[in-house]
C-alpha cells in the first residue's frame, strides 16, 4: 500500500519505520511521500536521505481545513492509500478521518485509553502510574481515541523523569509503529467498533 507520514519534529519513528522496510520486515509497505507542517523539522533530512518526497505545509499560515485540504490534494495526487502519524503534533479535521476512515495510523507514548493528549509523559508522571508504555492506533475524530491495534507497556521507575520515561518508550514506539502498519498494510486487522482483532491464517 502506498503510505504518506506526516510528521512535526525528530521523525524518529518515520526513521523507524523507514529502517524496518530497509529490513524486510514490512513488504505491504511502500513509504511515498512525507509531510511535515514545520520547516525545520529533521524528519526533513530523512526523508532526503532515504529519497522520500517530501512537502512543507506550513500549519502556522492557514487554518486547520485549509491545511488538511491541502494534505489531502498532495496525498491524492500520490495516490496515498494509508496515512502514518510520526509525531504528527496538530489535530486532523473531520473531512481528514473522513477521507481516511480507518486508514490513518498513529503512535501515543502512554498506555490509551489513559493519558491522551500532548503531555502523555509528564501526565503519566504526575498520576504516579506505575506501567506505562505506548499505543499504535487508527485515528478517530477524538483526540488519541481510536481504536487500538498493539500496546507495549515498561515500569515507571522511582525518580523516573519525563526525559528517561521518553527515551524508555520510544525504543517501543519503534518496534510496534512498524509492526501495526504492516498489519494495516497487509488487511490484516478486522475492525468491530472500538476493537481490533489481528487476522491469524
Ligand atoms: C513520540 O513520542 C510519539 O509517540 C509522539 O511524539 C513523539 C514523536 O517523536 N506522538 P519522533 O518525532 O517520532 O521522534
Amino acid at each position: 500500500m502506498k503510505v504518506g507520514v506526516m510528521a512535526s519534529g525528530r521523525g524518529s519513528n518515520f526513521q523507524a519505520i523507514i529502517d524496518a522496510g530497509i529490513r524486510g520486515e514490512t513488504p505491504d509497505v511502500e513509504i511515498v511521500h512525507l509531510i511535515v507542517n514545520k520547516k525545520d523539522a529533521y524528519a526533513i533530512e530523512r526523508a532526503k536521505k532515504h529519497g522520500i518526497n517530501f512537502d512543507v505545509v506550513d500549519s502556522s499560515t492557514m487554518d486547520r481545513d485549509k491545511f488538511d485540504q491541502k494534505v489531502i490534494d498532495l496525498f491524492r495526487e500520490k495516490n496515498i492509500e494509508v496515512v502514518v502519524l510520526a509525531g504528527f503534533m496538530r489535530i486532523l479535521t473531520p473531512i481528514f478521518i473522513k477521507t481516511y476512515r480507518n486508514k490513518i495510523l498513529n503512535i501515543h507514548p502512554s498506555l490509551l485509553p489513559a493519558f491522551p493528549g500532548a503531555h502523555a509523559h509528564r501526565d503519566t508522571i504526575n498520576n504516579g502510574a506505575k506501567i506505562s508504555g505506548c499505543t499504535a492506533h487508527l485515528v478517530d475524530e477524538g483526540i488519541d481515541s481510536g481504536p487500538i491495534i498493539m500496546q507495549a507497556s515498561i515500569e515507571v521507575e522511582n525518580g523516573e523523569t519525563e526525559d528517561s520515561l521518553s527515551a524508555k518508550i520510544l525504543i517501543h514506539e519503534h518496534e510496534i509503529l512498524p509492526k501495526a502498519l504492516q498489519l494495516l498494510c497487509s488487511d490484516k486487522l478486522i475492525i468491530i467498533g472500538r476493537k481490533v482483532e489481528i487476522k491469524t491464517d
